[in-house]
């Protein structure tokens, strides 16, 4: 028996096997679980269908894996669409993971003072909006009890130079997860958002994970990065009943960067320790 035997969900955001979707899905499937997943739809007369292969490509080879299909979640229609293969193939679902953010590159590597109006709206919708919009209409395919996550990440909180608009995202995205944890909640449905740290995938890379990594395992109390592991085994223990007392929260994965009011041990790199001594 496994954590996730028995249990069935829908897995929005995997677009290879670097992604933190396919992290938290694999453990699902490890432990049990049976997924529906969604990839990027990709354009009909593009006969290398590279979205949709790349997401096959993670899924072949486990059983559980039970359908893929295509969402653009900018697209009401699509997600209904999405809603409906899953309710013909599960009736109802246990779990939920929606781990997707998207903004222009060139509105990620602009000030955040410079963001366009149209980089705006786009990451807002893609990256915000469509977590109520998902949420609604998975309404009716949502089991009572059930466990719904998203991915969020610390420049959300404060200021995270770089991460510019995607940070606004974050925040509002935070805050949409809360209403949607106390609107849910009668029926025991609960909302949650895991904040990790810097992970190489393709998002990662567009918002410039890899300094960020040095600067976490210079400053993290652990000193290290976390892994694709064990943000997998932790947003798995949140779209499970073993945390069924948990709701409306931002869990971090990050080696406690999140908890640092100073550089710490990073300081060591610029400031020699007999320096500090002297003074
Ligand atoms: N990588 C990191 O360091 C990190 C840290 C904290 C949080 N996160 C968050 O984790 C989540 C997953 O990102 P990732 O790092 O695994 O990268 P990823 O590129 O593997 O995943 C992003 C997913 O978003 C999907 N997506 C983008 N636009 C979409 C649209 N219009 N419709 C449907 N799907 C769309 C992509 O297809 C992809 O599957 C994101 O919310 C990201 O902000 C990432």
């Amino acid at each position: 028996m496994g954590l996730f035997s028995g249990k069935k969900g829908l897995v929005l955001g995997v677009a290879n096997d670097w992604s933190i979707g396919w992290a938290i899905s694999r453990f699902i499937l490890e432990q049990g679980g049976e997924i529906g997943f969604t990839h990027l739809p990709d354009k009909p007369d593009d006969d290398k269908q590279k979205n949709r292969r790349r997401v096959e490509k993670c899924i072949q080879g486990f059983p559980g894996a039970k359908f893929l299909v295509p969402l653009d979640v900018q697209d009401d229609q699509q997600i209904r669409d999405v809603m409906k293969t899953t309710a013909e193939h599960f009736g109802k679902i246990d779990f939920l993971l929606h781990s997707i953010a998207y903004a222009d590159r060139s509105d990620l590597q602009n000030e955040t003072i410079e963001t366009s109006r149209e980089g705006f709206k786009m990451a807002m919708d893609i990256s915000v909006y469509s977590l109520l919009a998902v949420c609604r209409e998975a309404r009716p395919v949502l089991n009572d009890h059930a466990s719904i996550l998203t991915m969020t990440y610390f420049g959300g909180e404060k200021i995270v130079p770089r991460y510019n608009v995607m940070g606004i995202c974050k925040a509002a995205l935070e805050a949409a997860m809360r209403y949607l944890a106390f609107e849910l909640g009668p029926r025991k449905i609960r909302v949650n958002a895991l904040s990790a740290g810097p992970i190489k995938t393709l998002a990662g890379s567009a918002a410039g994970v890899n300094d960020m990594m040095v600067l976490y395992e210079g400053m993290s109390p652990l000193g290290r990065n976390v892994t694709h592991d064990e943000v997998g085994r932790t947003g798995a223990f949140l779209l499970s009943d073993m945390s069924s007392g948990i709701t409306a929260e931002v869990l971090h994965i990050d080696g406690g960067y999140n908890a640092m009011g100073a550089p710490g041990r990073l300081l060591d790199h610029f400031v020699p320790k007999a320096a500090v001594a002297k003074a």
